[in-house]
């Protein structure tokens, strides 16, 4: 997607081999082993910058209330930030406000979609398609809807290069597809689906779509008002805001016809011990007093990514820190990478002959080195490339072109050590 420019000196390319705002990120100078640490493991979950702390404590030190419910000066002030952050949110995509439903996280959009709308709509017979690279959240809570409506999951395959056959997905996305559910970047393999093609592809047939956005809202442009799909999700702390908040993003008028998720406060109009009626997003599908200090602060972290970094900037850099990693893994004898897809965001999996992923994950964090090993909950793209597991380094715009240079040379001594 960017052009490599790492070799090619450019103004400023100083400060990119460095990193970029690094000093915004106090972890950042932790030591491990005596060590500086080396933090790869960014795609499981990012750093949070001082920004985004600070909000944190501006919360509950200046904010904390419940939200919706009081009528006094705290109430207030918490509700009105919550629902800026809402907004704040909203326009960084090019959605409405009222599309912006707060939850926990990806894997909860997915469930309440699974829950809400695939076993209240589905009949036997129905499909479901999905891809052989997709997380294990956006598998087991549509099986669980297949096994309740006797829908039937289909999967367009993966190839050799870790992208999606797309004859294939031409031939599978058929007449009975009712839902296409699709990673919009794959967590194990870095690769960019071509989401667009695959939209329409599903469009043609009729059916809604769902993309997993959550590792791509960190690294890509999203405008979901032109995207074409009808729901999206993803998870706060991959885009440097905190855990347990995330959002599900979806057309108002489907929203709004979907039995809530969760009954309780804040999702009723009226309730009485005959019957209650539902709130309208987004209201409706927030139960319950939410997460306000990560509803607020993710909006700070938004803004963090896209006014303090840039997200082109942001990805510009991290792209060239996937260029200079791969040139340098690839002459490593013995190592092997996993997805060689063209389009790829910050993502290296990759495996060292005979030696088992875990074993040189614990040797690499002897060294100060975070990456993560195993199936990266994606066990049927393991098996489909008939591995267990890999290690997996992944980046941010913070990462700098030292630090993988430690990276392949603690590689060097740790394949040393177990051959
Ligand atoms: N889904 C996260 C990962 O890929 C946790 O590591």
């Amino acid at each position: 997607m960017y052009e490599n420019n790492f070799s090619e000196p450019q103004p400023g390319a100083e400060s990119k081999r460095a990193g970029l705002n690094r000093s915004d990120f106090p972890i950042l100078q932790t030591t491990v082993n005596g060590k500086p640490l080396v933090y790869f493991d960014n795609a499981a979950t990012s750093q949070k910058p001082v920004q985004v702390l600070e909000a944190i404590q501006h919360y509950y030190t200046a904010l904390n209330s419940n939200i919706h419910r009081g009528a006094h000066y705290l109430a207030n002030a918490a509700t009105e930030a919550y629902e800026n952050s809402r907004t704040y949110i909203a326009e960084c995509l090019g959605a409405k406000a009222a599309e912006i439903q707060f939850v926990r996280g990806t894997t909860e959009a997915v469930n309440l979609l699974a829950y809400s709308w695939a076993m209240n709509e589905l009949k036997p017979g129905d499909e479901i398609v999905i891809s052989g690279m997709e997380h294990h959240a956006n598998i087991v809570p549509w099986q669980m809807a297949c096994i309740k409506t006797g829908a039937v999951l289909k999967v367009i395959p993966v190839n050799e290069s870790g992208e999606l056959d797309m004859d294939a997905a031409e031939k599978i996305i058929g007449p009975a597809c009712k839902l296409l559910a699709l990673v919009y970047v794959s967590n194990a393999l870095g690769t960019i689906n071509p989401v667009t093609e695959l939209i329409s592809l599903a469009k043609k047939q009729g059916a809604l779509v769902f993309l997993d956005g959550a590792q791509a809202v960190p690294h890509l442009k999203i405008n979901l008002s032109e995207l074409g799909c009808d729901f999206f999700a993803f998870s706060g702390h991959k885009v440097y805001g905190p855990t347990g908040i995330g959002v599900l993003w979806g057309k108002a008028a489907l929203l709004n016809q979907m039995p809530p998720f969760m009954g309780g406060g804040e999702m009723i109009k009226e309730v009485s011990f005959e019957r209650s009626t539902y709130n309208e997003v987004p209201y409706r599908f927030e139960a319950g007093t939410p997460h306000i200090e990560g509803g607020i602060v993710l909006g700070t972290a938004m803004k963090y990514l896209y006014e303090n970094v840039g997200i082109d900037t942001a990805a510009a850099a991290e792209n060239a820190l996937l260029q200079y990693a791969t040139e340098a893994l690839l002459e490593i004898p013995g190592i092997e990478l996993l997805g060689r897809a063209k389009h790829k965001t910050g993502v290296i999996s990759f495996n060292a002959s005979a030696i088992h992923p875990y074993d040189l994950g614990v040797l690499l964090d002897r060294q100060g080195i975070a990456v993560r090993t195993g199936h990266h909950c994606c066990q049927p793209l393991m098996k489909r490339f008939g591995l267990e597991g890999t290690c997996r380094a992944s980046f941010s715009f913070y990462n700098s072109f030292e630090e993988v240079d430690l990276f392949i040379a603690a590689l060097h001594r740790s394949l040393k050590m177990l051959s």
